[in-house]
């Protein structure tokens, strides 16, 4: 098979399998718009719509479910395979968005973004999982980022959505598009082949070899891949105590810390909040959400600029320069609100534009890096189980972070919140600069064999 086919190949399949990190964007981001009209038709009445405490539990309860979601997907994907394990999440989305766009209730509808929310979970770490080890070394960190991109189109088109359907209120209908990226995603998967590195652990080295031949360029060693592979699997099977056992805890810790970073850091409080922060602040509703729209556009062009970055310069540099420019931006925030909570002139360009320096730069490091890195700095072995800690560690801080925003915004004021986040991104920063490996170009088997000692 020819390089350019090779090419087109692992593109396809990691393209297809981002239909998942798609999924998690839309999922993500649609509630706050939907939830403005969704409020009241299904409150107690038109006079009284859902509480306070209903709505965050709309919003949230999909966090809690992809807290379940990653907890199990690992497991099950080193037991039945990735390929399976996608196609299952798949079905679950579709369940789910039906469910919800279909509600008679607000109960079914909880109901609807827990079911969900197990599907965003289990994407969330099986599609990196998936294309980290179909790709070939020299470009995994911009295939597997293209999950990264894919949240952020989704998160984008589901503002959008949101827009454009506002005139008509049709909050069934945004829930409801999502289905057709489910079902995009379950048909390209049924065309897709099974993990190699998965096929070769269970032993089943024909197939691999035949998948391997469509994902290797002509002058990779497909042989010596899987004698690597079959190498590296035959060391004993790790239980999860093992796990947190000395050879491999400082991985584990690298992978949680970076978990945990990328939500203490803020993000989901813009991505999530922005319109309700800017319109407090004294910006007319349309122009709140265009600087909303406008910020979920850097947010994917960043994307593209690391995934075109990521496999040259490597991880750490963008992690490290991404990391540095989220501070800068959060001070610059914390510093427009400091002569009040009233944003008028010049103020509200400067808040405007941290935003934007604090959204591209997580963009152009740690929003893609966390995904990639917990994809390749497990040993096979335990790979799946050991990224669904990751996993969790995120779903769990990212609810602990939604859930508190607003409570602590009005304890200590936006100038205290933004520069709380600030000064915990100058603490990522510390740590990432002394613990956080490079794995550019290298294969996962190497990775495995030099982050083990
Ligand atoms: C994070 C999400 C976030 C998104 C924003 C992802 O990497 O895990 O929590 O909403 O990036 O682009």
């Amino acid at each position: 098979m020819s390089d350019k086919a090779v090419k087109r190949n692992v593109i396809i399949t990691s393209a297809i399998t981002a239909l998942g990190g798609l999924l998690f964007g839309y999922d993500t981001g649609v509630i706050s718009g939907a939830l403005l009209y969704v409020q009241h038709d299904l409150g107690y009445s038109q006079a009284h719509p859902m509480s306070s405490f209903q709505q965050e539990l709309v919003t949230s309860l999909l966090l809690v479910g992809a807290v379940i979601g990653a907890s199990v997907t690992g497991r099950v994907a080193d037991q039945i395979g990735r390929r399976k394990t996608v196609l299952i999440t798949a079905v679950i989305f579709i369940v789910g968005v039906l469910l919800a766009a279909f509600t008679p209730s607000l109960t079914v509808l909880l109901i609807a973004r827990l079911v969900i929310g197990l599907a965003v979970g289990g994407a969330s770490m099986v599609v990196p999982l998936y294309i980290g080890e179909a790709a070939p070394p020299h470009i995994r960190g911009g295939l597997v980022s293209l999950n990264q991109l894919a949240i952020t189109i989704g998160i984008l088109v589901s503002y959008l959505t949101d827009y454009a359907l506002a005139g008509t209120q049709n909050w069934r209908l945004m829930f409801g598009l999502a289905v057709i990226p489910a079902v995009l995603l379950f048909t390209g998967m049924l065309f897709q082949r099974e993990s190699p590195a998965w096929l070769i652990k269970k032993g089943r080295d024909d197939e691999a070899r035949a998948v391997l031949s469509r994902l290797r360029y002509a002058s990779s060693d497909v042989d010596a891949e899987i004698r690597e592979v079959r190498e590296v699997s035959r060391a004993k099977t790790t239980s999860v105590r093992e796990m947190f056992g000395r050879a491999l805890r400082p991985m584990l810790m690298v992978g949680v810390m970076l978990a945990i970073f990328q939500q203490i850091t803020g993000i989901n409080t813009i991505i999530y909040y922005a319109p309700s922060l800017l319109s407090n602040a004294g910006f007319g509703d349309k122009a709140a959400l265009l600087a909303n729209v406008v910020n979920g556009a850097v947010n994917v062009s960043m994307t593209i600029v690391a995934i075109r970055l990521l496999d040259r310069v490597g991880r750490r540099v963008l992690l490290l320069t991404g990391t540095s420019g989220m501070a800068v931006g959060m001070v610059i925030v914390a510093c427009s609100f400091i002569a009040g909570n009233n944003l008028h002139g010049a103020r509200a360009i400067v808040a405007v534009l941290g935003l934007l320096i604090y959204t591209g730069s997580f963009a152009i490091g740690l929003g893609p890096v966390f995904w990639l890195l917990i994809a390749e700095i497990y040993p096979l072995n335990i790979r799946g189980a050991a990224m669904s800690i990751a996993a969790i560690a995120n779903w769990s801080a990212n609810f602990v972070v939604t859930v508190s925003f607003l409570t602590l915004k009005n304890a200590i004021g936006n100038t205290g919140v933004f520069f709380l986040f600030a000064g915990l991104t100058l603490v990522a920063l510390l740590y990432f600069y002394r613990r956080v490996p490079e794995t550019k170009g290298r294969s996962l088997q190497e990775l495995e064999r030099e982050l083990a000692r």
